[in-house]
């Protein structure tokens, strides 16, 4: 994967155990087990298994080379479709949260996004998540509007945009 610029660094994200590389079908178990811990609606393993189908969408894994650790520690998906790269889904294992690898998922995958010549990154976090609103306003994503009622009844999302 091309790196055009350092997006930040941070004295936690620097593991040189730490890998960012694009899943494989081999992943999709641990990829399912992040997600089932991570979310109370999580997406099915059908839906891992179409992404890692579709042309214009990237699953990103973190894996962590320790012995006795679970060796996935996190994902992303993205699409990038024209000049717009749409950040779907991040997850980190419960074991493995504050470390930092989060933030070396979503500093790939803008470094991929610029690589690609896309201009905006854009995506979609509960206004009660406030762990992940903290994650994406570290990279620069400002809050644009809100969706009511988007993950469900009182569940509201929030657009966030980060202008590359
Ligand atoms: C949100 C999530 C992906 C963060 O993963 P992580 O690897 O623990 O995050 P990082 O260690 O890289 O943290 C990066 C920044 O995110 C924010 N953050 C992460 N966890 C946080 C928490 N529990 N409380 C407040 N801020 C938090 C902080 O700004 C943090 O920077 P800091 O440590 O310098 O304060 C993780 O909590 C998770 O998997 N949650 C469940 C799934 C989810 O909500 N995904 C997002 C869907 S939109």
């Amino acid at each position: 994967m091309a790196v055009t610029r350092p997006i930040r660094s941070d004295h936690r994200t620097t593991s040189p155990a730490l890998k960012i590389r694009a899943a494989t079908n081999q992943d999709l178990a641990a990829i399912f087990e992040i997600e089932r811990l991570a979310f109370t609606h999580p997406w099915s393993l059908d839906s891992f298994v179409r992404e890692l189908s579709l042309p214009f969408s990237l699953t990103l894994v973190a894996t962590l080379d320790r012995p006795g650790e679970p060796a996935l520690a996190g994902y992303l998906c993205r699409w990038l479709v024209a000049d717009e790269c749409h950040i779907l889904n991040v997850a980190v294992h419960p074991e493995r949260r504050r470390q930092g690898i989060a933030e070396r998922l979503m500093a790939a995958a803008i470094a991929e996004a610029i690589a690609k010549k896309a201009t905006i990154v854009t995506l979609e976090v509960r206004r009660t998540n406030l762990a992940a609103r903290g994650l994406y306003r570290k990279f620069g994503f400002e809050e644009r509007r809100l969706r009511r009622n988007y993950y469900g009844p009182g569940e509201d999302a929030i657009v966030m945009e980060l202008k590359l």
